[in-house]
């Protein structure tokens, strides 16, 4: 971008499918150690909130829309209210899912609850709310087991825990074809936090876990950066193997410090270079979901400054789009790319196994000296990334 071009005024439209959940901007500030610091916003001021700041999408938990335990005709006139302000402003429902971890009843878990009337509860409130789902036209449904795990490893047997994990989704994903909703189911995993160590840790064990459910084809993942970071894992490569897979469903983004308690933190506030990277990823492979915030302002934030944080989500994430187009559009990466031999990867090894081949690549001469001798040429390549990130 050449000075004194204004396109670039990272000022955010519905066209960029930016989302936040009802949880988030809006989070009191309350913690383990302390109490809320700011007041909780009316869900019709949050919706028009997220219009002014050029948001496209919100999500929601049954019971932030809905108080929990209230009479049906109290939730009806809650949820009326909530849909006249999604019509009036056009933010869209771009995702729901089912608290099943603040109420004292789920303190040994929901799906996997060693008590089986809570696990058919927990069940139960998830088809209530994938009705209203259906009725907001949210199209994917999370589910993110946060109190699906243990302290003690003696008060589970895991592989119960598992199988009562996939009765859960099975019965759901057949009540859903059953009512004709369109509508697909993300997997959010987490490796611990509020459990000591929670079922389903990371994106690896999700996509292993939802090969083996009935309905493989309509669930997915909901990666969050936070998570895979706190287990010292690279969000970047979970989420691309997600979507080699066909897997990338929705996408929780935030920002963590590695080994720390989960931080959701603004976006783009702490991991840069990672973060970077993984737009550059959404952006190049067509992922068209929403980008979704799954984080909260600072906890010594009032009044506008939690606007701030959430204009800082989006802004953040124009920036490195932009910035992912300038290095992919820079003819010195292009030539590292190609020292590097990046775009030699995308080229078969040996194709399709024949006979001939095999006995071709068996008489093939290979000297190991000449291979071990090429540099790769690395050094400069990621030189030009922190370049392009610094504007050098
Ligand atoms: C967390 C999770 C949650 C879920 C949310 C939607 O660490 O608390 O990220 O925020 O994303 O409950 O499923
Ligand atoms: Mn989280
Ligand atoms: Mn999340």
């Amino acid at each position: 971008m050449r000075q004194g071009d204004c396109v670039a005024d990272y000022t955010p439209t519905p066209e960029d499918r930016f989302a936040f959940g009802m949880w988030t901007i809006g989070h009191p500030g309350r913690d383990p150690f302390g109490d809320s610091t700011r007041p909780a916003i009316d869900p019709v001021d949050y919706v028009k909130g997220l219009a002014d700041i050029g948001a496209w999408g919100v999500s929601f938990h049954d019971d932030d829309l809905m108080t929990f335990g209230a009479p049906e005709s109290e939730r009806r006139a809650q949820l009326d209210r909530f849909k006249k302000a999604l019509d009036e402003t056009g933010i869209v429902c771009s995702m729901a899912t089912t608290n099943l971890f603040w109420h004292p009843l789920f303190k040994d878990g929901a799906f996997t609850s060693n008590d089986r009337d809570v696990r058919r509860y927990a069940i139960a409130k998830s088809m209530r709310n994938l009705d209203v789902a259906a009725e907001l036209g949210a199209p994917t449904y999370v589910f993110w087991g946060g109190r699906e795990g243990v302290e003690t490893a003696a008060s589970k047997e895991p592989q119960d825990a598992l199988e009562r994990y996939r009765e859960a989704l099975d019965f759901l994903a057949g009540y859903v074809k059953d009512k004709g909703y369109a509508i697909r189911f993300a997997i959010e995993p987490k490796p611990n936090e509020p459990r000591g160590d929670t079922f389903l840790p990371t994106v690896g064990h999700a996509l292993a876990f939802i090969e083996t459910l009935d309905n493989s084809e309509m669930v997915g993942l909901n990666p969050e950066v936070a998570h895979e970071t706190m287990a010292g894992l690279s969000f970047y490569q979970g989420v691309a193997q997600a979507l080699w897979q066909g897997k990338l469903f929705h996408i929780d983004l935030n920002d963590q410090k590695i080994g720390r308690y989960d931080q959701d933190l603004r976006f783009g506030s702490e991991g840069i270079k990672d973060d970077f990277f993984l737009v550059r990823l959404l952006e190049n492979s067509g992922y068209a979901g929403p980008k979704h915030f799954d984080a909260r302002p600072y906890r010594n934030e009032a009044g506008d400054g939690i606007w701030d944080f959430a204009r800082g989500c989006m802004r953040t994430y124009l920036i490195l789009k932009e910035k992912a187009k300038q290095f992919d559009a820079n003819p010195r990466v292009k030539q590292a790319f190609a020292d590097a031999g990046v775009p030699e990867l995308a080229q078969p090894t040996v194709g399709p196994y024949s006979t001939a081949s095999a006995d071709a690549l068996l008489s093939e001469k290979f000297d190991p000296e000449t291979l071990a001798s090429r540099g790769y040429r690395n050094e400069q390549l990621d030189q030009l990334v922190i370049d392009t990130i610094l504007g050098a």
